[in-house]
Formats: C-alpha cells, sequence, structure tokens
C-alpha cells in the first residue's frame, strides 16, 4: 500500500493543491450557498430554490460535508464559517416532517454530524441526533428495513442507498450508550446484503417488501436502465462503499466479505471502459450514458477496502481506486475558475440529469483523494 501510494505521490500531492485552490476560492464565492449543480458555471443555491432542489433536497450535506473535509485537512476558518452557514439552512428541512425521508444519514452527519465531531459544538450534537432518532424511526421492525421514501404505496420500499445513511446510527449509539441505533443499522445491512446484493456482486437499486411481514415483492428501479436485471452503477458503489463503512463500524466479517464481492465486479465492470463507469452497467451500448459520480463512490469505498484487508489483498483495491480517480481528473475534472464545480459527468439517472456536474460527484472525488493524502477523520 504505501509503495503504491509513494509511485503516486505526485499526483495525489499536485490533485490535492488543485483541489484546495479550487475549493479556497469557491467557499468564499459560495458561502451562502449549499450547491446541488453549476448553471453556466455558478453555482447554484438550495436554500432558495424551488422544490425539487430547496433545502429539503437530499444532496444537501455534500456542500457542508465537503467544507469539514477542507476544514480538518487545513485548518482554514473560512472553510468552517461556509459549513456552519449551510448547517444553520438545514434547519428549515429537519423540522419538515412530511419532507424527511431516509436521506437523513447525507444530510445531517456530512453536516451537523461532522461539525460535532471536529469541533464539540453541542447544538451541532443535537442537530445529528434529532436525525438519528428520525432515520431509527424509519425503521420496519417485522419487516427488517429502514423504509427509503414516504409516497403512499411505498411502505415497503428499501434501497441501496440506504447502506450510506446508516453510520448515522451507529455514531448515535456510540455517542450516547443506546445499542438501539446501532441494533437498527444492523438489521437494515443484513436484510440489504442478504437480499439486495446478488450471487454476482451486483445489486438491486430498490426492493420492494410486503411492510407486514418483510417478504419479497418485486424489484423496480427508478435511477437505473431496467428494473429486473439492471445495475445502476452509483447503486454499486452505494453497495461497495456502504458494506465496508458498516465493516468498520461494527468488525462484523461478513460487511467486509460483501463490500469486496461489490468491489470485484465493480471492477470488471469498469476495466473495459477506461475506469469511468457507465451509468448501468448493464444497459445498451447506445445510448452510452456515464456516471463519473459512481467512479468517485467506488474510489471511497476501495480506498477502505484496502485499509481493511490483509497485506497482499491491499494491491487490487487501492490500484484500482487510483485508476479510476486518476482517469477521472485525466477526463472529466474541470480546474478553472470559471466553472465552480471540479468533477464533470455525473448521472441523475439512466436517461436523466446526464453527463453534469453533481455536488455528491465533488464531494467523493474530493473525500477520496483526502483519504490518499492520509488525513485521518472519516466523515461517515
Ligand atoms: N440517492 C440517490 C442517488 O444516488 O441519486
Amino acid at each position: 500500500m504505501k509503495r503504491l501510494i509513494e509511485e503516486y505521490e505526485e499526483w495525489i500531492n499536485s490533485t490535492w493543491k488543485k483541489i484546495e485552490k479550487k475549493l479556497t476560492l469557491t467557499a468564499e464565492l459560495s458561502n451562502n450557498k449549499i450547491p446541488y449543480s453549476t448553471v453556466n458555471g455558478i453555482h447554484d443555491n438550495c436554500i432558495t430554490s424551488e422544490a425539487p432542489h430547496n433545502i429539503a433536497w437530499w444532496t444537501n450535506g455534500f456542500w457542508p460535508g465537503i467544507m469539514w473535509l477542507m476544514y480538518y485537512a487545513t485548518g482554514n476558518d473560512a472553510f468552517k464559517k461556509t459549513a456552519e452557514y449551510a448547517e444553520r439552512a438545514l434547519d428549515n428541512a429537519l423540522t419538515n416532517a412530511s419532507r424527511i425521508d431516509h436521506d437523513l444519514g447525507f444530510m445531517w452527519h456530512l453536516s451537523a454530524g461532522a461539525d460535532y465531531r471536529i469541533t464539540g459544538n453541542e447544538q451541532a450534537k443535537n442537530r445529528n441526533l434529532l436525525a438519528a432518532l428520525l432515520l431509527a424511526g424509519r425503521f420496519n421492525h417485522d419487516g427488517g428495513f429502514i423504509r427509503a421514501w414516504n409516497n403512499t404505496g411505498y411502505e415497503g420500499y428499501a434501497i441501496i442507498d440506504c447502506m450510506m445513511n446508516i453510520p448515522l446510527l451507529y455514531w448515535a449509539s456510540d455517542e450516547t450508550g443506546d445499542p438501539r441505533f446501532r441494533q437498527i443499522a444492523m438489521k437494515h445491512a443484513d436484510k440489504t446484503m442478504n437480499n439486495h446484493v446478488r450471487p454476482d456482486g451486483s445489486v438491486y437499486h430498490i426492493l420492494q417488501f410486503d411492510p407486514e411481514t418483510g417478504d419479497f415483492i418485486k424489484a423496480p428501479t427508478t435511477q437505473g436502465y431496467d428494473a429486473a436485471t439492471s445495475s445502476w452503477s452509483r447503486g454499486q458503489g452505494w453497495a461497495l462503499y456502504g458494506f465496508i463503512l458498516s465493516y468498520i463500524h461494527t468488525g462484523k466479517q461478513e460487511y467486509l466479505d460483501a463490500s469486496k464481492k461489490v468491489a470485484h465486479y465493480f471492477i470488471s465492470a469498469i476495466a473495459d471502459d477506461g475506469y469511468v463507469p457507465k451509468c448501468d452497467f448493464r444497459a445498451p451500448d447506445e445510448p452510452f450514458y456515464i456516471d463519473t459520480t459512481a467512479g468517485a463512490v467506488a474510489a471511497c469505498g476501495l480506498i477502505e477496502i484496502a485499509k481493511a484487508v490483509p497485506q497482499y489483498e491491499k494491491k487490487l483495491y487501492l490500484k484500482a481506486a487510483i485508476n479510476i480517480l486518476t482517469a477521472l481528473d485525466k477526463n472529466h475534472c474541470d480546474w478553472t475558475e470559471e466553472e465552480h464545480s471540479i468533477l464533470q459527468n455525473g448521472t441523475e439517472a439512466y436517461g436523466r440529469g446526464i453527463h453534469m456536474p453533481i455536488i455528491y460527484g465533488d464531494f467523493y472525488f474530493i473525500e477520496a483523494v483526502y483519504k490518499l493524502k492520509g488525513f485521518d477523520f472519516l466523515i461517515w
């Protein structure tokens, strides 16, 4: 691992420098915003926008999350101030019960949760505990899963993305000493591992369970190419990173094994396409949609797997992460000052929101390079 990092040290250092330069600029320019994407190069603003990209939008933790990573790495107060502004703005979403869904981890663990863990801010701790209580409240006891969305008819929907929300629950148990949050998180992770992860390492996006019994009903998708056989690449990334995070927080070997299994599938699925994921690994070649954000998410998970496995296994995962990140940097990053976002060509869903900058693309790209630089605060 050390040798590989040394081999890429120049790239890691120069990329980190570019990140720091760009974020020093945008943290100032967007100090009263929570961006989702850019318009003509300028960050948009979910604090002032209309639905769906308004203050309740699920991605609103990523911008303050980037700010906290940058603050932790540099100590520059400008990052802290911008993060705090976003965290305060998010209070309007935390008190809006009908708009809250399972994305509480994305929204608060990266904003208030990071604030509390880095600065000890008690108000931030309170916000994150409220978020954890709301997430725990979505647990379906008899079904053994956390409910995803609020639509009528979706009572039994559990989606792979939620593996990234449950670190909030592990934190809540660690913080309060009450095991119930962790119990819920592990019940959900077990249900996901036993049902979403297919024998070949690919994963379903959505599973609908009977909300009374937890029995499987069907496997739809809203972001992949096709429901039954689809392999939406960001969903594979959520599983890959999500399971290794559950392993880190619990030590349960099966979660590490699940993460590795999805990683093996992911790595083989991108090898032929220059290490940049298609939006869905099981879609026709035309139209050719890529999703750079899926690559950035997976890279973060691969780096964590590399840290967790024995010495002679590490290289496979770390090299794959570096292959993805260098490919993204070479062909899909914009380092100019005219464009506020870094990572281009993210895709919201198959056939919708194609090849655009999306805030979580920047978040995971930055988080991955931050990990390679050796910064040790795990924001999840
Ligand atoms: N969590 C929704 C998405 O990945 O687009």
